[in-house]
């Protein structure tokens, strides 16, 4: 193929002690406006339902439903105080979805585009990965005053290789500060290996174990600038909080796992009726 590894000896040291490796400036100001404008496009398409009631929780199989075929197609989610009381959204629709998922990289052309770069693929190069395949893609908007927490968790938990191999990659759309929600981390939790697993069986899905509880001092913010990308490994435990504040937090997360010698867990939330296509194949 001609890959070249683009990251660097003290890039690869500093992500194998701390589980995560920040990149200032890896993509432009304009391809982020690209993305960002895409996104809008795409927001102006979508009609919002009414009502909540194909997102309550009363309806819990149209909701895992439609959760599960995200998988291959481009799915909105709505942010959990979106509704009102009468079931109406509180705010517009462009200030109320929390995510839009999980095939943007396959179906949609721009971020088809910018997730599967050479720049991509040549720090899946860097890291060792012999077929690398996105396996999602989550464009996260983190929504002034609504914008729900994620509480601390692994990526291996979601998309579970055996053995594990899931790196996710969280670029910046938006400056992300300690105030708008930006991500914590625990530098070097990725040593001690993967905690639960999130699994889906014929009840739906389910984690295996309750999570342990984390003392929070441990974490530290990755408050970085718009085009910044930040390197995640599958065992790093991370979290972001609630965003209070007036200022959205655009972010586009990937996950990729290599699928040559790693095993695709039939217990994941995904289930691929197409294989999807590999970054390179080494
Ligand atoms: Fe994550």
């Amino acid at each position: 193929m001609g890959l070249i590894g683009s990251l660097s000896k003290e890039q690869l040291n500093f992500f194998d002690s701390n589980g995560f490796l920040v990149i200032e400036s890896f993509y432009s100001s304009d391809e982020v406006l690209e993305m960002r404008n895409r996104m809008a496009e795409l927001l102006d398409g979508f009609d919002a339902p009414s009502s909540s009631s194909i997102f309550s929780t009363k309806n819990q199989q149209l909701t895992d439903d439609y959760f599960f075929e995200s998988a291959e197609k481009i799915s909105f989610f709505f942010e959990e105080k979106a509704f009102g009381n009468d079931g109406n959204l509180r705010q517009p629709k462009e200030l109320s979805i929390n995510k839009v998922g999980h095939a943007l990289h396959e179906i949609d052309p721009i971020f088809n585009k910018f997730s599967n770069s050479e720049k991509i693929s040549s720090i899946f190069c860097s890291l060792g990965y012999k077929r690398p395949v996105v396996i999602q893609s989550m464009y996260i908007f983190k929504q002034p005053g609504i914008g729900g927490e994620v509480v601390p968790h692994q990526d291996n938990s979601f998309l579970y290789t055996e053995p594990p191999s899931c790196t996710g990659l969280w670029l910046a759309l938006e400056d992300a500060t300690i105030i708008n929600g930006c991500l914590w981390a625990i530098p070097g939790s990725h040593k001690n290996g993967l905690v639960r697993r999130f699994i889906r069986d014929d009840n739906g899905v389910h984690f295996d174990r309750n999570s342990p509880s984390y003392n929070q001092k441990e974490f530290v913010p990755l408050e970085v600038k718009a085009g910044t990308l930040v390197v995640i490994h599958g065992d790093l435990i991370h979290q972001s909080f609630e965003n209070k504040s007036p200022t959205s937090r655009h972010a586009l997360s990937l996950h990729i796992v290599d699928t040559d010698g790693f095993e695709w867990a039939k217990d994941n939330w995904i289930r691929r009726k197409t294989a999807p296509e590999p970054l390179y194949v080494s």
